[in-house]
């Protein structure tokens, strides 16, 4: 096992798995907002390379504590919404009253992770890619993106962010990569971006090609300006021949869903903005999108059943090269 040295930044240390930690530190790691102040801090600890994560020193009990069953969290809802287990009462009803207005958000969720496989899988396998930044990476279900990653190229470097603690406490126990490659995980929080490169950078070359995926997370940013400032930030860091793979919510197919966001977004998750199609287009200005461009989800590259395409949900996505 290679041991990397420690990072500069200064540590806090996680028992079993280690990870790093970058930006913002203490306050609203509870409210699913990630943790406030400044900095980029690395959890103490070494970089297993069969592991891929930090194998830190101490177990940080008070780690645990981060988590807060009283409010609902967006990783934990869609967990709830993709059948996992991994969700709490809070998120239960919060996910129950989302579905009794736009039942369809059952099938956007699922959807979205199809999506976020066939993607992964073309960007290892037709677009060569073997280095992952997979920012609001959600808690751990089939076909993470390390695990579709490395089954088409067993070397390829996974770099997973996340701001929730749950997250973190998950992606310990299950986000493990296989030898040779690799399976990083960031705590940190998307619109720190360039801490997020800070950290990323200890895992990945950012001088060969990377895949950005910003799946169902961007929605999160408050307003459009400061998502397509986040996104053009972290895509300006990437060398030619990298990739940027998004998908979001939108809200083309009428009321239903506006009217489900609202009440979600006042019920003490962080919010969520649906966007439009053309501003989920206008993250990929400068990029040359693959085929076939700017669709719904189940859209993009579907696979064949036998029981014909898939009907349209209300999400978009695309992969963008970066010439
Ligand atoms: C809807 S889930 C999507 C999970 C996964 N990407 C997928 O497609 O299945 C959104 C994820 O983004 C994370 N997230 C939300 N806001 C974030 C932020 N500002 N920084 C980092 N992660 C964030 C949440 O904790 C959650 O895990």
């Amino acid at each position: 096992m290679e041991i990397l040295p420690e990072p500069k930044a200064r540590t806090i240390s996680y028992g079993g798995s280690g990870f790093f930690r970058a930006g913002r530190l203490s306050g609203r790691l509870a409210g699913g907002g990630g943790g406030e102040g400044r900095g980029a801090v690395g959890l103490g600890g070494r970089i297993d390379r069969t592991w891929g994560v930090f194998v830190g020193d101490e177990l940080s009990a008070g780690r645990a504590s981060g988590i807060d069953t009283s409010v609902p969290h967006s990783a934990r809802i869609w967990n709830y919404w993709l059948g996992g287990k991994d969700n709490y009462p809070v998120d239960q009803a919060a996910g129950d009253e989302y579905m009794a207005i736009f039942p369809g958000v059952v099938e956007l969720a699922r959807a979205s992770r199809a999506f976020l496989a066939r993607a992964v899988r073309y960007l290892a396998a037709d677009a060569g890619i073997r280095q992952f930044l997979d920012i609001g990476t959600g808690l751990p279900t089939v076909d993470n993106t390390h695990e579709v990653a490395q089954r088409v190229a067993p070397e390829s470097k996974i770099v997973y962010v996340d701001n929730d603690p749950l997250v973190l406490v998950h992606a310990q126990a299950l986000l493990t990569g296989s030898a040779p490659g690799l399976t990083a995980y960031v705590e940190a929080d998307l619109r720190e971006p360039e801490e997020i490169l800070k950290a990323a950078g200890q895992t990945l070359d950012f001088r060969q090609p990377v895949a950005l995926m910003l799946m169902g997370i961007l929605g999160h940013i408050a307003t459009f300006d400061e998502a397509r400032s986040i996104v053009t930030r972290l895509v300006d860091a990437l060398p030619s021949g990298s990739y940027l793979a998004i998908n979001d919510g939108t809200n083309v197919s009428g009321t239903a869903i506006d009217e489900a966001q609202q009440q979600y977004n006042e019920g003490g998750a962080v919010p969520y903005q649906l966007r439009t199609p053309e501003e989920i287009g206008r993250f990929f200005e400068g990029l040359e999108l693959v085929e076939p461009g700017l669709v719904s989800l189940t859209r993009w590259r579907p696979e064949a059943t036998p029981f014909g395409t898939p009907a349209e949900v209300d999400g978009y996505c695309a992969v963008g090269r970066k010439p």
